[in-house]
């Protein structure tokens, strides 16, 4: 049995979606615990990409059960959508995925409070997604939301006219925006009735059935640490924990069901919305450096959010922040995503440190004004102009990757165990170390 946490360990975006679908065919049981349809993980299998928001990424494959834990939060129409566009092509998603009667649902109100309180922050905005992940974890924490298994209680009806009082009058009275009628939130509710309770479950149940079997349970993340809601760049995160102990409580699993915590992550790095990104090289306002090697990643690594088509913010590896992650979630293994984007460089630069004031710090700082005021301490080494897209050999990467790659490995204190070298599902190569 072997129960691994695959998460990404940088702002987002690091593949998570492929390195799942790609192991999920050695798993039992895939997994989500946490985030929602802010999350888009991208799937290629040949000519088709398939982009999935809530469904684990392990939903193409015959055999294995999809689990959407108590710790995710559910759109109603966005799920559907997602469970119409695999039908369409030919998945049998409802028999092959259960979700949590405990899960929280994202309703209209969320999403017009995500939009006005982004429109009102104006240029201090986070750049959320606007799915209404903010307001609706907030709903949670403050034990007034509602769940999949509340629309089956009798005083629903008078919750959400509460609650809608209460929502109202912060749209209207203080954000200055437009009110969500009764209606509106009635139709994604019949919706969610219609179409989600016939796939509720008791998920802790289904999970420890599984575990006593000796079933192998892959546990997959969404965001990235960095974007943890305690150990990311507060307040420029997202509402949840993203880190690996999160699997626990958003599924109902013990600390004893997990065995390795995969960590995820580009050979570079990539951050969407606003935020510190010391190693930042590249953005939708042109900013660059002398070789453009911040527009190189953006263009040949097409940086666009895979849910919201947003431009990517790119720049260099920043083992300062891989250092922390793996510090964070116990990390026993790197997934190296993206190498391929690095060919073609004539250098490669690592960040090794940063320096705050002349002074050399050890880890990342809490604060952002500090962490934005880091200037990054560079490790330059040498490019390679071979071609490794879709390398599945170890033994032939150029030298020169090598040496990036091993480089990470020491400055990181963590061994990489896959290495991925292109979208697909086929361009991967399994190691067990790039030092031995
Ligand atoms: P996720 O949110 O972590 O699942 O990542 P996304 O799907 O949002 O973004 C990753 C993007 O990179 C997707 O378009 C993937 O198809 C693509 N991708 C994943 N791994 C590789 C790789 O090794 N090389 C290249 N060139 N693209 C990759
Ligand atoms: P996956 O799972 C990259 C970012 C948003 C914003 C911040 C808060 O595909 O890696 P939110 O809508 O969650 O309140 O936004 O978090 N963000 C992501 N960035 N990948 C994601 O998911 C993200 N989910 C949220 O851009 O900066
Ligand atoms: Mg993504």
């Amino acid at each position: 049995m072997t129960n691994t946490v695959a998460i990404g360990i940088q702002w987002g975006d690091e593949g998570k979606g492929k390195i799942v679908d790609l192991l999920a065919p050695k798993m039992d049981v895939v997994a989500r615990f946490q985030g929602g349809p802010n999350a888009g993980h991208t799937l290629v299998i040949g000519e088709q990409k398939t982009v999935l928001n809530h469904i684990p990424s392990g939903i193409l494959h015959d055999n294995i059960l999809s689990l959407i834990g108590n710790g995710t939060v559910v759109d109603p129409f966005r799920l559907v959508e997602e469970l119409d566009m695999l039908l369409e092509a030919g998945i049998p998603v409802e028999q092959r995925l259960k979700i949590s009667d405990r899960c929280q649902l994202i309703l209209p109100y969320h999403r017009a409070l995500d939009a006005a309180r982004e429109a009102a922050k104006g240029k201090g905005k986070i750049g959320t997604t606007g799915r209404g992940i903010g307001p609706c974890y907030e709903d949670k924490t403050a034990r007034r939301g509602i769940r999949l298994v509340d629309l089956n209680a009798s005083n629903l009806d008078e919750r959400l006219d509460e609650h809608l009082k209460y929502v109202n009058f912060m749209l209207v009275e203080f954000l200055g925006a437009k009110a969500v009628s009764k209606a509106e939130v009635m139709v994604a509710l019949d919706l969610a009735r219609e179409r989600l309770l016939p796939l509720v479950a008791d998920i802790p149940l289904i999970l420890h059935q599984h575990i006593q079997a000796g079933s192998n349970i892959l546990y997959e993340g969404a965001q990235g640490s960095m974007l943890d809601v305690d150990h990311g760049t507060y307040p420029f995160v997202t509402s949840s924990n993203t880190v690996a102990g999160a699997a626990l409580a958003g599924l109902g699993v013990g600390p004893k069901d997990v065995d390795e915590v995969l960590g995820i992550c580009k050979a570079y790095t990539t951050r969407v919305g606003a935020g510190p990104f010391p190693t930042e090289l590249y953005n939708a306002d042109g900013m660059c450096d002398a070789k453009n090697a911040g527009k190189h990643m953006a263009e040949k690594g097409q940086e666009f959010g895979a849910t919201t088509g947003r431009p990517r913010r790119t720049g260099w590896f920043d083992a300062m922040v891989v250092q922390h992650a793996v510090r964070i979630n116990g990390v026993t293994g790197l997934a190296i995503t993206k190498l391929d984007v690095l060919d073609g460089l004539e250098e490669v630069k690592l960040c090794v440190g940063y320096s705050y004031q002349g002074e050399r710090l050890l880890s990342i700082p809490a604060d952002c004004a500090v962490l934005d005021a880091c200037e990054p301490i560079y490790e330059t080494l040498q490019g390679w102009s071979e071609n490794t897209f879709g390398l599945t050999d170890i033994t032939q990467l150029p030298a020169a990757a090598s040496v990036l790659l091993q480089r990470i490995e020491e400055v990181c204190g963590c061994n990489i165990t896959m290495l991925s070298t292109g979208p697909d599902r086929e361009h991967i190569c399994h190691l067990s170390s790039i030092n031995t």
